[in-house]
């Protein structure tokens, strides 16, 4: 994956606030030497606040993977990410559970969601 288009909210284009999420130059790359396998090659991405972003790609294309580097579940192996001015790298990993905790919300494709509760529910 190398480009992601910010579709929604043209907007914001030009306004000159900071972005609540920030990714530059991100690279992730699985395994090791003949099974290295490089998914995203040096994405960035900005997202302000409000901003509703979708992000549409085919199947293996790294759809997951990047948000998960993106929401701190996983780590780039090179570039930077950026949430409201605190770069997840530097965190250590006590401050970066109280950040999840208190700032982020997750909604997982095929597990971790229960029948019982609604879709609001199982984000909160
Ligand atoms: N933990 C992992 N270890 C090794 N390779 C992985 C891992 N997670 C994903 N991959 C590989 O990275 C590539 C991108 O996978 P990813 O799951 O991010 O794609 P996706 O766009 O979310 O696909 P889908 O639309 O099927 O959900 C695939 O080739 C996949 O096999
Ligand atoms: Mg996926």
């Amino acid at each position: 994956m190398q480009n992601v288009y910010n579709l929604c909210n043209e907007s914001m284009q030009g306004v000159d606030i900071m972005p609540i999420l920030v990714a530059r130059k991100i690279r992730k790359t699985y395994g090791k030497r003949a099974l290295k396998q490089e998914v995203l090659k040096g994405i960035d991405l900005e997202v302000h606040e409000g901003e509703f972003v979708g992000i549409m790609g085919p199947s293996g294309s790294g759809k997951t993977t990047l948000l998960n580097v993106l929401c701190s579940i996983d780590f780039v192996t090179e570039g930077i990410v950026e949430i409201s001015g605190k770069q997840l790298q530097k965190m250590k990993e006590r401050d970066l559970a109280k950040f999840r905790r208190e700032h982020l919300g997750f909604i997982f494709q095929d597990y971790n969601l229960l029948d019982t509760l609604t879709v609001k529910e199982n984000i909160l």
